[in-house]
């Protein structure tokens, strides 16, 4: 069995955990809305057409915040069609997705389910086929309580309070050719800054995001986020990173690594954005909204479609990922590397939440379930408190065809008042690791918490008749002895464990579903068990 030896040291802290890495996206794109969070027809839905038992998967998610209405939707997007009575809204053309938008749902229908599910808000405005005076607008009507053309519209629309709404996002990926009025980052940058000048002249507490590099792979990143926070740095509070992951061409070795490029193209845009903050000598520091990341199987996404002029569907499936365990092991690897960046990466978005390349399914009329990417996000979400710690990892590592070498064991720490929280990832495809953590440092000795996704087949998956093939298990191969944590990882697995000092009293666990694993389980009455026992 292979060897990983682990290192904490809590006064090597990365920054505290905000509660915004754990937020989520929701576009009008496929099923994701419509069809998705709301079904009118469905058994579960209540009395404004939104299915119960989405909102119980959302919340048991632990989402904290949530981006919309898009997304590249955005960029073609009036936000007036959305609001007033339903009756009375237009039918429009999606352009992005080539579908029919009712707009069923707008501002105040997403906001009323959003209280459902406990989550903020985060809107992104039109800055593709619109402007400054468009934000401006919404910005009004969303935010002032009252007394203004706008603002009293809101009211009369049912919303007496305003929606309060302080994260916006400057368009959507503007850098991008398929992006509905698609600009250079100089044109783009002059756009924002004015954009979020205006903004802040009417409401000066909102925290505003500029639009990053759509991907790290695009040919003017860097010299995209230079050029743009060179207009717009001293009117905005987050620049946007983007990030999709999949396995190509059969390598899973590569795409368990994800992580790391991830780590890289952090560090990228965080040495970016402090190049410009030097050259100007500002004072302030721009953090990072990763308000995009998640695995997408992008390349079986049809480079062309079909795009009749008499053919726009309603709510088309479109990209209903049905993930795997690799993908869930991959998304938990992908929130270690932003609790790692914590002190830089203060918000992020997992894309997306509910059919559409989502943590959770929906079937028309039917049963709704978690896919394998749920645990791991609902998991961070609940136990990833306090501040986020360095761990160095001494442990064996693997060559990759698109990242180089990389550690077997991918770690990240948490510790809050007493309490630590652990997540790892084995990376090997076919052998177990023995990870040992000194834990005096720590200052935690009980072990309440040790849970696994794994399964022999890392293609395993939910479906609607098997939905809970894939799930967390306890890790019976986890315990405390003699101030030690030893726990065994299965191949292609993640693990999160969760400690205490003998002092604390045992953390309350928010009523989501989970697995216990026997605390300070004896390590030598364990190690025999083999993982699917
Ligand atoms: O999340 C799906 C799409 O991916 C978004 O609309 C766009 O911003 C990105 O390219």
């Amino acid at each position: 069995m292979l060897q990983a030896r682990l290192t904490i040291d809590p006064a090597r802290t990365v920054g505290p955990v905000s509660r915004r890495l754990f937020g989520a996206f929701v576009e009008h794109m496929g099923r994701g809305v419509y069809g998705g969070i709301h079904e009118p027809g469905h058994p579960r839905a209540d009395g404004n057409g939104f299915r119960r038992d989405v909102i119980e998967l959302v919340t048991e998610l632990g989402v904290t915040t949530v981006r919309y209405p898009g997304g590249n939707f955005v960029s073609g997007y009036r936000w007036e069609d959305g609001v007033g009575p339903r009756e009375e809204r237009p039918v429009r053309l999606n352009l992005a997705w080539h579908s029919t938008e009712t707009n069923e749902i707008g501002l105040h229908e997403f906001a009323s389910w959003l209280d459902e599910v406990g989550a903020e808000l985060m809107l992104a405005v039109n800055l593709g086929t619109r402007g400054t005076l468009e934000a401006l607008d919404l910005l009004e009507y969303a935010n002032v309580p009252s007394g203004t053309t706008l603002s009293d519209r809101r009211r009369r629309n049912g919303r007496p309070e305003p929606f309060g709404v302080r994260m916006w996002c400057l368009g959507n990926e503007m850098d991008g050719p398929w992006q509905l009025g698609q600009r250079s980052a100089d044109d783009y940058g002059k756009l924002a800054a004015r954009t979020a000048k205006a903004m802040r002249q009417l409401d000066p507490d909102l925290e505003l995001v500029v639009c990053g590099s759509s991907a790290a792979s695009m040919p003017t990143f860097g010299e995209w986020e230079r050029v743009v926070l060179g207009h717009a740095y001293d009117d905005v509070d987050y620049i946007s990173c983007h990030a999709y992951y999949e396995e190509k061409d059969g390598d899973l070795g590569s795409f368990l690594a994800s992580a790391t490029d991830m780590d890289r193209f952090i560090e990228a845009v965080v040495a970016t954005a402090d190049h410009v903050k030097a050259v100007r000598r500002s004072p302030r520091t721009i953090n990072l909204s990763f308000d995009e990341w998640n695995v997408w199987y992008l390349s079986r996404v049809p480079a062309d479609l079909p795009r009749r002029i008499d053919d726009w569907p309603l709510a088309p499936p479109l990209s209903e990922e049905p993930y795997t365990v690799a993908d869930g092991v991959v998304v938990g690897s992908l929130l270690m590397s932003l609790l790692r960046h914590a002190d830089r990466v203060t918000s992020a978005s997992l894309a997306q939440l509910v059919n559409v390349i989502a943590p959770i399914a929906a079937e028309p009329g039917g049963p709704a379930w978690r896919k394998p990417t749920f645990f791991p996000f609902a998991t961070t979400s609940r136990l990833a408190r306090g501040v986020a710690l360095e761990v160095d990892v001494d442990g064996p590592g693997y060559d990759t065809a698109a990242h180089g070498r990389v550690p077997v064991v991918d770690a990240a720490a948490t510790a809050d008042d007493g309490t630590a929280a652990l997540f790892l990832v084995n990376r090997a495809q076919a052998e177990e690791v023995e990870v040992s953590v000194d834990l005096a440092a720590l200052g935690t000795d009980v072990l309440d918490e040790a849970l696994t996704l794994a399964d022999p087949d890392p293609y395993a998956a939910n479906t609607a008749g098997q939905q809970d093939r894939v799930r967390l298990r306890p890790n019976p191969r986890a315990a405390v002895v003699d101030g030690t944590l030893r726990v065994t990882l299965p191949p292609v697995s993640w693990t999160a464990l969760s400690l205490r000092s003998a002092r604390t009293d045992r953390p309350s666990t928010t009523g989501q579903q989970q697995d216990h694993a026997p605390a300070t389980t004896p390590a030598t009455e364990t190690r025999s068990r083999t993982w699917q026992q």
